[in-house]
């Protein structure tokens, strides 16, 4: 299984690749606003620079299907390791699957985001998508359940010989990251601070602690011996 940090914090992103976790980055608009991106272009370029050649999702900003593609093609020219973000639908409910097929047929790798049901994976899957983006925290929080949605949508692409990817985002908490894996996700996308705490354990600190302090203790005793 595969990591990519869901964030377009550069601090955040290096660490990341620094400690061999990071296996792509993926970005949204809202994600690029929060982490004070405002601008797309020189803030993917650094970012797709840093991880090269592991790949980096940015998304489209429009809901115009034309305007899509266009903005699909020069996202694609920034750098050889963009994959770019096509919602499965826009905002008014229009299917974007015919944006996705011509960019897949152009050499483009689409990550198709804002999945929330099989149906929308089969979709994505059949127009060419690279990826399927499934927003594991939006399924859950309109009560479904998001692990077996995961696990239905990689047996159904495995079943049929599918090369497209489940990546599982809109991850709430740590749980969310081990069901995912546990489910079968190609791609699991975290934000940093998750990443953080996944690491994280009080009883490994405390025990860490003691050998730490064992040690100190046994140069003392090495010193006093030596005194
Ligand atoms: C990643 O590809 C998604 O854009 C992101 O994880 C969505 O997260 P959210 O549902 O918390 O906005």
């Amino acid at each position: 299984m595969q990591i990519f940090i869901d964030s377009a914090d550069h601090k955040e992103i290096k660490k990341w690749l620094d400690c061999g976790i990071a296996d792509g980055v993926t970005t949204n608009p809202s994600i690029m606003l929060k982490d004070g991106v405002y601008d797309m272009e020189a803030g993917a370029r650094e970012i797709a620079a840093l991880i090269n050649p592991r790949p980096l999702s940015v998304e489209v900003t429009t809901n115009d299907l034309s305007g899509m593609l266009a903005q699909a093609r020069e996202f694609a020219s920034w750098a050889p390791n963009m994959v770019v973000k096509i919602p499965v639908l826009n905002q008014d409910g229009v299917p974007c699957l015919e944006v996705i097929r011509v960019l897949a047929e152009d050499g483009i790798k689409v990550n198709a985001t804002a999945l929330l049901s099989f149906g929308q994976v089969v979709l994505a899957a059949k127009a060419g998508a690279a990826y399927a983006s499934i927003f594991a925290g939006r399924v859950a929080d309109e009560g479904h359940d998001a692990p077996g949605l995961i696990r239905k949508a990689v047996a159904w692409l495995t079943r049929w010989g599918y090369a497209t990817k489940v990546i599982v985002g809109s991850i709430r908490g740590v749980i969310d990251i081990q069901e995912a894996a546990a489910a079968g996700a190609h791609v699991v996308t975290i934000p940093p601070p998750m990443l953080q705490k996944m690491a994280d354990h009080r009883y490994t600190r405390d025990t860490v602690r003691g050998f730490v302090s064992d040690a100190a203790k046994a140069l003392e005793k090495l010193a006093e011996k030596r005194s």
